[in-house]
């Protein structure tokens, strides 16, 4: 199996895991949180050197790129010994993290050191009231200071990502879009994606989609095709005259499901083979009850396959289609 790799009753190859090393995160961040959550006990978490684990039989199993995701990844203590062990797997071609920027201004050179290679940064407003009104509770100039921190220790290709809610920010398009050119980074814009109940909001009415954004950046810039991918859901142009690329991620609008080439692991050891979905399987059992032998996991991982499901069904109707919030997968 390991010769051919993983692939699914699709043909879909599966090259890539996307591992959340904790559900808790500095921020609240509406689309992702209710205001109150409760968070996983700490007894059900699976420990670093269990993910490590799981994460170098996948890579001999043909996984080549890791990211890792939360909540937030750098709240959770230890994390950068995970990050070198498992930077230095070989056959891994690459180990990226999806953050919000709160504690780069601290971490961005260890992470260089650990053999991360790219950082993706959370941003959807330059608004410090805007921030705290979209986060709950952060500060923005943290931010700003993390993104410049990991330009100084010298990541490449950062990008920002900005999820674009009607009402909030959605007038924000060409300005975070700006800011971005002026440092040379790329940034997704995505819809939003209905996973787990939040109170105080209508999903359908703060939809605002990839071609209304698309619209919004055409009055400043224009959008050359490009065929870059990273593997990843993303669109991607780039900005004529300028080193910027600017992907869509749209659920919605655009379903790329049929390219998906993606599991995710969650920080309690459920292999969960769709975001839009409950198909999972435990690994947790499988690593406890086999602490020495890895046979067991590798079957487990393989058999996972057989499930994956074709597409999500993500809609925008009254109720989310699953109740688990964004910060159980990192998206
Ligand atoms: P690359 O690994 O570089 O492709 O990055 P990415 O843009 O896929 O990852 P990132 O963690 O930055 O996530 C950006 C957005 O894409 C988040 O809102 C994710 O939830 C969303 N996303 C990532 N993978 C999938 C997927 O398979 N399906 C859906 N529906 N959304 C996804
Ligand atoms: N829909 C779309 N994107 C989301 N993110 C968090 N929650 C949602 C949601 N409900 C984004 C974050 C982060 C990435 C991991 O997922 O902004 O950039
Ligand atoms: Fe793949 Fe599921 Fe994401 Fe669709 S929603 S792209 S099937 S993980």
């Amino acid at each position: 199996m390991s010769e051919q790799g993983l692939s699914d009753r699709f043909g879909r190859r599966i090259n890539y895991l996307r591992v959340s090393v904790t559900d808790r995160c500095d921020l609240r961040c509406i689309y992702c949180m209710a205001e109150k959550m409760t968070f996983l006990p700490r007894e059900s978490l699976l420990s670093l050197e269990e993910i490590a684990r799981i994460c170098r039989v996948f890579v001999e199993l043909g996984v080549t790129k890791i990211r890792f995701t939360g909540g937030e990844p750098l709240v959770r203590r230890g994390v950068l010994k995970l990050f070198r062990e498992v930077g230095r797997l070989p056959g891994l071609g690459e180990m990226v993290m999806t953050t919000n920027g709160t504690r780069l201004d601290q971490y961005a050179p260890h992470l260089k050191e650990a053999g991360m290679r790219r950082l993706n940064i959370s941003l959807d407003t330059l608004r410090a009231d805007r921030f705290r009104r979209i986060s709950r509770v952060g500060e923005l100039d943290r931010v700003l200071a993390g993104i410049e921190a990991a330009r100084e220790a010298g990541f490449a290709r950062i990008k920002l990502n900005s999820v674009i809610l009607a009402g909030r920010n959605e007038d924000e398009v060409l300005s975070l879009t700006r800011f971005a050119v002026e440092r040379g980074l790329d940034i997704s814009f995505i819809e939003e994606m209905p996973l787990g109940e939040i109170e105080e909001r209508d999903r359908a009415e703060s939809y605002y989609s990839s071609d209304a954004i698309r619209a919004d950046l055409e009055r400043e810039f224009t959008l050359l095709p490009s065929t870059d991918s990273t593997g990843g859901p993303s669109r991607y142009y780039t900005l004529a005259g300028t080193g910027t690329r600017v992907g869509f991620i749209s659920p919605h609008s655009h379903n790329f499901c049929h390219l998906c080439n993606r599991v995710r692991l969650t920080v309690e050891g459920r292999l969960l083979l769709c975001l839009g979905h409950e198909h999972s399987v435990d690994l947790r059992r499988v690593v406890r009850e086999h602490p020495r032998e890895d046979e067991p996991l590798r079957q487990a991982i393989i058999d996972s396959m057989a499930i994956k499901p074709e597409r999500h069904e993500f809609d925008l109707g009254t109720r989310p289609v699953l109740r688990r919030h964004m910060n159980h997968t990192g998206g």
